[in-house]
């Protein structure tokens, strides 16, 4: 349990959101080694040879990155064994989702008790929500979107921090929810003043990371208010109604998940198409889901 909000008299609306504001502030960026990959793939001068000498340097990155190119998920044909040809093959961007993965997977295997997540669970919801993303892509002929795995990964990633504010007001959460109707993101927002959707967007805007992801992290739950990059938005949030409909990583709001029938409509889905991604994604996600738990 962090200690932002303990003291007495510290448990109203405004001391909750300034706790959250000041664990977003130090919540630990990406590992080092990880941004510095980051900054050369935004660098227009870097090439994949400058790139692929610095990923060498970090052995678990070499061989995830290997493993990962040779998983189903990336389509592989035949096996590839250098560094270099897995950049070659991947390209920058998909090199770009590997070292996320990478990055930030670990830190989504802990318990979150306030979501009644066990271990891995935010990890396996995560996995599947981004892969499912990649396969609506697909299935719906969207121009396919490299961020859209990225997007899925990372749109529960405000839950890291909202966890122990989470814990801390479970009950009256759950009877404003329970009582009056309201969703769990929006009871969120009613009593600790920031959702975790918005949580999650602060971090990723505070990374510098494209303002798709932020914007698919800030309305997973509402795609139809999102202003800009909708597509994503509404893609990602069906991958997550996709997530809870599986029964993968529920926790504490997977009950109340309101599926946004203007996503649904304007994407033209059919049941046909989810049950085809539902299956497809299963059958991807758990070598990846392995490889990413190291
Ligand atoms: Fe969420
Ligand atoms: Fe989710």
């Amino acid at each position: 349990m962090n200690n932002y909000y303990s003291g007495p008299g510290a448990s109203g609306k405004e001391d909750y959101l300034a706790g959250i504001l000041r664990a977003i502030d130090t919540f630990p960026s990406m590992p080092s080694f990880v941004s510095s990959i980051i900054d050369l793939l935004h660098d227009p001068n870097a090439n994949i040879q400058t790139i692929a000498e610095r990923v060498k340097f970090d052995p678990g990155m070499t061989a995830n990155i290997l493993k990962l190119t040779n998983s189903a998920q990336f389509g592989a044909q035949h096996r590839i064994a250098s560094l270099q040809e897995a950049i070659v093959r991947l390209g920058l961007r998909q090199l770009f989702q590997l070292v996320v993965s990478a990055g930030i997977s670990k830190r989504m295997t802990r318990p979150l008790p306030g979501y009644e997540l066990r271990a891995d669970e935010l990890l396996s919801h995560s996995v599947w929500a981004a892969v499912a993303s990649a396969e609506l892509c697909k299935a719906l002929h969207i121009n396919a979107h490299d961020m859209l795995f990225t997007a899925g990964l990372l749109h529960d990633l405000g839950k890291l921090i909202l966890d122990d504010f989470v814990q801390n007001e479970k009950g009256h959460l759950q009877e404003l929810v329970q009582l009056n109707g309201m969703t769990f993101d929006t009871a969120e927002t009613e009593v600790l003043g920031m959702s975790h959707a918005e949580t999650g967007a602060q971090v990723l805007i505070q990374w510098n990371f494209p303002e798709a992801l932020s914007a698919a992290a800030a309305w997973h739950h509402h795609p139809e208010y999102a202003e800009s990059h909708k597509d994503i938005v509404m893609i990602v949030h069906i991958a997550d109604a996709l997530a809870y409909s599986e029964g993968v990583g529920c926790g504490i709001d997977g009950m109340q998940y309101e599926l946004s029938t203007e996503a649904v409509n304007q994407l033209g889905l059919k049941k046909e198409t989810l049950e085809y991604v539902a299956s497809q994604t299963l059958s991807k996600m758990q070598q990846l889901e392995q490889i990413l738990k190291g």
